[in-house]
């Protein structure tokens, strides 16, 4: 079963399993202030060439967008993109965010795609991978436990059914404000759940490199083969 983004045909609120509610999620449809800021061309090609990323005031979320989209459109057209790079500046535009009003849409275009889940305590997404995609989680509100890792082996897709292994690079506590990044050869398998008593409240920024980008469940051994090196056997399901 694949998480993403077969299951995330609605804006939200949806309930997409017991305990993991899609709040909202962007949409094509892009507000007017962004509308205008995208239109405009000029704050992008400035914020492009220097995103705001020194400036630490609150950003608000068309200037967020506007702001982001053409780092992203960048990375996506780079014959060598930089990801890292990329999800550092997007860090940076996140952490000055202005989250909006919850009757707010998210209004941001593809190659990005936003999405705000609650997840509750021991609830979320199991482990799986990101294909053709990044992505930068950033804690809203409550606590959310995030377990990455990196597939050994140098075939990042084994068929299914095939044993592989997980080396499992962090184990963190997210809060708010806290966030959490992988890109599509770092941490691209994770595993998130609300923790705590009250779960988490999560904005998910993705980034995609191929419009048919998606994620692919696994199931992962509860006990390391190796404890020392961290290290798990693991089988997609499809
Ligand atoms: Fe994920």
């Amino acid at each position: 079963m694949s998480w993403f983004p077969d299951r995330m045909t609605e804006a939200g609120p949806t309930e997409m399993d017991e305990g993991v509610r899609l709040e909202r999620r962007s949409l094509l449809k892009a507000s007017a202030g962004a509308l205008a800021l995208l239109s405009l061309g000029w704050p992008q090609r400035a914020l492009a060439q220097e995103p705001a990323v020194d400036d630490d005031a609150d950003l608000a979320w068309d200037a967020l967008a506007a702001a982001a989209l053409p780092l992203a459109e960048k990375l996506v057209r780079a014959k060598k993109p930089r990801e890292e790079v990329y999800l550092a500046r997007l860090a940076a535009l996140v952490h000055r965010l202005k989250l909006p009003g919850d009757r707010d849409s998210l209004a941001v275009k593809r190659p990005i795609v936003v999405a705000q889940f609650k997840l509750e305590p021991g609830r979320g997404f199991p482990w799986h991978d990101h294909r053709d995609y990044n992505g930068l989680i950033l804690c809203v509100a409550g606590e959310a436990r995030v377990r990455s890792a990196d597939i050994l082996g140098g075939n990042p897709r084994p068929p299914k059914g095939r044993t592989f292994q997980l080396r499992e690079t962090a184990d963190v506590r997210l809060t708010a404000g806290r966030a959490s990044g992988l890109t599509r050869t770092r941490d691209n398998v994770h595993d998130v759940r609300g923790a705590g008593r009250d779960g988490a409240r999560l904005l998910d920024f993705f980034t995609f490199f191929d419009a048919g980008g998606r994620s692919v469940s696994m199931t992962v051994a509860d006990k390391p083969r190796d404890p020392e090196q961290r290290v798990y056997e693991a089988t997609f399901v499809e």
